[in-house]
């Protein structure tokens, strides 16, 4: 990162697309045409300007790096104005900041993914890497639930996904027409035969889902270093300046947001 970090850069939307109720995902470019390199679970700060700055995971692959996706909730101010762009408006980016997940380190092992709602948007970033350097990694499984079907993320993209990745989905609330499974993420444990010597658990979702799931690994017999975890804080300058995202004297921005299971043992019951 070059000049002044809390300088954003102008980036140009240039797809706007409908995800779930809510939930779009924005293609952009950097506006002076740079590169725009980063890990995959990293996350950048968005500004839309005159309504201000918040953090976003970068959903789309690392190996892309003439434009990046951002998969992004309706939630409050940001978001809100964010929603009401259109392609060829531009917006501010900083970073990208934090720490991603170990995909370099997990190379040659079994990759269990668990997500949780728009959890899914850092997950799929590392998906589609590891589809695109399939040979590194063994067997690839997804679990994934949302609230109902309509909320699923990526729908159309979970055919190309299932060439390379074993894909599980589950919703809280079924629909007319849903034949998939009604349940918590962790009822799809029970589809699935895990070796936890051999397989790296990377999960993102809400608070109550990781707790559940980091338990099930731990009963499982997972190692304490092969779970991976993706956590959200509130967050201002996202560099380690402002100490709004501590949790024990860690900064969830320049830390994580990705930790191992047994960096944050001991308080992860108030770390999710
Ligand atoms: C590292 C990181 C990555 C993230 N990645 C994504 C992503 O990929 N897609 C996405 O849609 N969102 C993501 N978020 C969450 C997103 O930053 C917040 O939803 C953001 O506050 C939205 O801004 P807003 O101004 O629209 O809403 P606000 O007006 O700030 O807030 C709306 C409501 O959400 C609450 N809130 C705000 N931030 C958080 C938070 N971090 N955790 C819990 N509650 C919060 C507020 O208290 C308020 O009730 C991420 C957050 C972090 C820290
Ligand atoms: S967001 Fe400022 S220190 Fe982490």
């Amino acid at each position: 990162m070059t000049g002044n970090p809390y300088i954003p850069k102008l980036a140009v939307i240039k797809d706007i697309k409908d995800e779930a109720p809510n939930v779009k995902t924005f293609t952009l470019q950097i506006q002076d045409g740079g590169k725009f390199s980063f890990e995959s679970g990293q996350f950048v700060e968005l500004t839309v300007f005159m309504y201000g700055e918040a953090p976003f995971s970068i959903s789309s692959s690392p190996l892309i790096e003439d434009s990046f996706q951002l998969t992004i909730r309706k939630m409050g101010n940001v978001t809100t104005a964010l929603f009401r762009k259109k392609e060829g408006d531009v917006v501010g980016i900083r970073g990208p900041f934090g720490r991603g997940w170990p995909l370099s380190e997990a190379t040659g092992m079994n990759i269990l993914l668990v997500g949780g709602g728009i959890g899914l948007a850092p997950l799929r970033s590392a998906i589609l890497y590891m589809l695109e350097e399939r040979r590194k990694y063994g067997d690839i499984t997804l679990l994934y639930g949302a609230r109902t079907p309509r909320d699923l993320l990526y729908k159309d993209e979970f055919d190309e996904w299932r060439k390379g990745i074993d894909v599980h989905l589950t919703v809280d609330r079924g629909e007319p027409g849903w034949k998939g499974r009604v349940g918590v993420v962790t009822v799809l444990f029970d589809e699935v035969d895990l070796n936890p010597k051999e397989t790296i658990c990377l999960q993102c979702g809400p608070p109550i889902m990781m707790y559940f799931v980091t338990k099930k690994l731990l009963e499982l017999g997972f190692p304490e270093d092969h779970i991976i975890l993706s956590l959200e804080r509130l967050m201002k300058c996202g560099m380690g300046f402002c100490g709004h995202c501590t949790i024990s004297g860690r900064y969830v921005c320049m830390d994580g947001p990705v930790f191992k299971y047994s960096e944050i043992k001991g308080f992860l019951e108030r770390a999710v």
